[in-house]
């Protein structure tokens, strides 16, 4: 009944697709489909919740974006104002009656704010799947705090939909005594330079025309991608813990790790996958915070080992046999207690040349608490989000990690994938990332005075899997004609110049050119791409390359600058 009831208000909002209506067995199944995909990289978005259609709802929860809440704004305030005529005749309920309405069979009840909402048909809308009955029975204010997306206005206008009476007074008391507290309020920091995508939890990227001012990034503004509150590790009981290997678990202190494996150091950039999706955003919208040119940095990174580290646990030929995978658990943790997580290929980790390390130090420093404090896992070459920060446990295995940063995150797909047909175990997990590079100055929209003669361009470069970045062609006529930029693989004043060793370029290059301006031109678009020693190259357009997720993105990097003409010679 409770299904029929539900499914047909989520007919309110359009056309079904009726043989998937009718495949949805249970109302478990749909908050699993809503689940899916839905606490990744993203802010959620409740107005796609209540969109035009529940599969263009699903769309816009799985993409996460801002967009508007189209099911009509009308017909919200129309309800709302109904339900504040009616607040007055309200019924008062105890904490206990609301404590009685935990599941879906017997209804799913929440406070906010001393008022009682019965959201039970809300729950199988509800973008962050079925996480939403974690709250059943209790207040929403604690979990609002966790995840600040809700602190909208339009997410307040779904949930006074839901009001069905006061929470008694005494017991209202009793809740605002209890003090709620903000999961991220024991976050570091920041430099105010970091431009903020999202705040909590905190996502930020340097401005790029400094980004490429220093080849080693200044920790405080490396970009910063969290996913969950940066959790509080106190470094005398930290222990990180080794499992699946034979002779059973190893525990390691941070005084251990240190002291009895040699400490490795190597230079790494590290990039999010969605690096630049605010261009593939300008195509179709996807889901996704909007980085622009700089979730990427440099930094030199030392630790041990991890190699040694499962060498010393019992690695073997024997292990390599039956296990494929290295899984690596966070101590970061989501409301449920489930901690950040992904894994890389086992021969990657036991490599010699694969340089993953169980860092400690970054660029010659503890890791900062944003970046992992006291150990994270650095996979050079390797995407940012397999790059575990507050580690807490490593698990050699024979499957991936399970978590959904693995399964059902940070894949690439077709543009002809939409969220009504994405599956995303069709896709592997993105481990190498493909060649990469971006203009950081002169910025877009910008402009050059023509007495200065010349345009200097700067930018970066780098390539996936320990690919070397062998060239960086740079246009100033939207990709007619070209020119050979400068690489740079150190800081300026440090030489001379060392090549990396084959397959073990981890850095990035900053590369540099500077070009007489054009007589006859008033605009330029430049545009860079970058070539790495397996001439792999970037693809010139965004749109061929466009993928709901919008990770991936490295199509020629383009900015348009406009020449300022004396005003001598007006
Ligand atoms: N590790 C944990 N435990 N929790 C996280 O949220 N984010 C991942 C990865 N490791 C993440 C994590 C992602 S998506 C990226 S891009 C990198 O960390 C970012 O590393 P940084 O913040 O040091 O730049």
């Amino acid at each position: 009944m409770l299904l029929l009831r539900r499914c047909h208000r989520l007919t309110r909002f359009g056309p079904l697709n009726t043989q998937r209506h009718q495949a949805a067995p249970a109302v478990a199944s749909c908050a699993v489909r809503l689940r899916s995909g839905s606490s990744g990289e993203d802010q959620r978005s409740y107005q796609h919740a209540h969109g035009p259609s529940w599969r263009q709802a699903l769309a816009g929860v799985l993409a996460g974006t801002g967009a508007v809440l189209a099911y009509g704004l009308h017909h919200h305030k129309a309800e709302q104002v109904d339900t504040i005529e009616k607040a007055s005749a309200l019924p008062i309920f105890t904490q206990e009656e609301v404590t009685s309405h935990r599941s879906l069979e017997d209804g799913v009840w929440v406070t906010y704010k001393g008022a009682v909402y019965n959201i039970t048909e809300f729950v199988a809308m509800h973008p962050g799947g079925d996480k939403i009955l974690l709250a059943a029975g209790g207040d929403l204010e604690p979990f609002w705090a966790l995840y600040a997306v809700h602190k909208q206005e339009h997410v307040l206008e779904i949930l006074a939909e839901y009001k069905i009476g006061e929470l008694r007074a005494e017991d209202l008391k009793k809740q605002q005594s209890v003090k709620s507290s903000d999961p991220y309020s024991s976050d570091p920091e920041r430099h105010p330079v970091l431009r903020i995508n999202s705040l909590k939890p905190f996502n930020a990227e340097p401005p790029p025309e400094i980004l490429t001012d220093s080849y080693i990034t200044p920790s405080p503004i490396f970009f910063k991608r969290n996913h969950l509150p940066v959790p509080q590790v106190d470094p005398g009981s930290y222990r990180l813990h080794v499992e699946g290997l034979p002779g059973g678990a190893l525990t390691l202190s941070l005084e251990e790790l240190k002291t009895r494996f040699p400490k490795h150091t190597i230079t790494a950039t590290l990039q999010c996958a969605g690096n630049r999706r605010s261009e593939m955003n300008k195509v179709k919208q996807v889901k996704g915070l909007n980085w622009g040119i700089a979730a990427i940095s440099n930094a030199t990174w030392s630790g041990a080992r991890l190699r040694d580290v499962l060498l010393a646990a019992g690695y073997g030929p024997d292990v390599a046999k039956r296990a494929c995978h290295v899984q690596f658990e966070g101590l970061d943790k989501d409301v449920t207690g489930t901690t950040y997580g992904a894994s890389i290929p086992l021969n990657k980790a036991v490599s010699e040349e694969g340089d993953v390390l169980l860092a400690y130090e970054m660029n010659g420093e503890d890791l900062p608490a944003d970046h992992g404090y006291p150990v994270r896992v650095v996979v050079p070459g390797t995407v940012g989000a397999r790059n575990v920060k507050w580690l807490g446990k490593i698990i050699v295995s024979a499957e991936e990690s399970s978590s959904h940063w693995q399964q059902n995150d940070y894949k690439g797909f077709s543009p002809a994938t939409d969220w009504d047909t994405v599956d995303f175990k069709s896709a592997p997990a993105i481990q190498e990332l493909p060649i990469q590079s971006a203009i950081t100055v002169p910025a877009d929209g910008t402009a050059v005075d023509r007495s200065g003669e010349e345009v200097t361009v700067k930018g970066y470069a780098w390539s996936g899997g320990g690919r070397e970045v062998v060239r960086v062609d740079v246009s100033l006529d939207g990709g007619k004609t070209w020119q050979v930029a400068q690489l740079r693989s150190s800081d300026k004043d440090q030489a001379p110049e060392v090549s990396p060793p084959p397959g073990r370029a981890w850095a990035w290059k900053l590369w540099e050119i500077t070009v007489p301006l054009p007589a006859e031109a008033q605009e330029l678009e430049i545009v860079c791409k970058a070539v790495d020693n397996s001439y792999n190259m970037q693809p010139d357009t965004v749109a061929p390359i466009w993928n709901l997720r919008g990770v991936l993105s490295n199509a020629w990097h383009r900015v348009k600058v406009k020449i300022r003409e004396d005003e001598s010679e007006e």
